[in-house]
């Protein structure tokens, strides 16, 4: 499906593809392929290449589905429940300095898992697989369902699957999917400090 998106600048059409559905085709997705795409998420940057990030990842239909969809807010039910996979994203809040045995905090658990759930959703865009990143879910549900350690947080529950052709849709849901845009870059990046 061809992307709406149009860059100001240059950019691999890869940033342009990459966008998050609301509704998904319900195709099954192979183990293998999930994991190749995890694989883009394992090679993301980290201060101190800490890697403060886990994935738990459920695949259609199996026996984490269930308890996955019913810890997110009812608004993400209907989209959660096309998806192919749903894929936790978590982190560890602290790391173990070499030669020490006190835990410090990372400051920077959030911001690397982040740049891992977006090298993930780019890798899914370049081989035509789609990721809807999910803030609405119940923290405490969440953990329970994946044995969440307690030094660990969740960021986001990311559901994957295949592009459903908006055409095809019922209801609105996943009509402007793509078409959304960005603030100008001249209000985004500016030179030397802010204007
Ligand atoms: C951390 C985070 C949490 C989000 N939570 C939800 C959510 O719970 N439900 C939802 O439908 N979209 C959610 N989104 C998707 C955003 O609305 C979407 O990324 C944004 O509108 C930009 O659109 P695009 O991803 O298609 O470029 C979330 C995105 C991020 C990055």
């Amino acid at each position: 499906m061809p992307s709406k998106r149009v860059s100001e600048w240059p950019i691999d059409n890869a940033f342009l593809k990459r966008h998050s559905p609301r509704a998904f085709s319900k195709e099954k997705i192979t183990e293998s392929m999930l994991l190749t795409l995890l694989e883009a998420a394992r090679w993301a940057p980290s201060s101190l290449n800490i890697q403060p990030w886990r994935f738990v990842y459920s695949l259609r239909g199996d026996q984490a589905w269930n308890g996955l969809i019913s810890s997110l807010r009812p608004y993400n039910h209907t989209s959660a429940c096309s998806a192919s996979a749903l894929v936790v994203f978590a982190s560890n809040r602290f790391h173990l300095p070499e030669g020490t045995e006190d835990p410090v905090l990372n400051p920077f658990h959030v911001f690397d898992t982040g740049a891992a759930w977006s090298c993930f959703s780019i890798q899914a865009a370049m081989s035509d697989w789609y990721v809807l990143p999910m803030g609405g879910f119940d923290s405490a549900a969440i953990a329970k369902n994946i044995r969440l350690p307690s030094d660990y947080s969740v960021h986001i529950v990311a559901a994957i699957g295949r592009m459903l052709d908006p055409s095809a849709l019922t209801t609105n849901l996943g009509q402007n999917d793509a078409a959304n845009n960005r603030r100008p870059l001249s209000e985004t990046a500016f030179l030397g400090h802010f204007p």
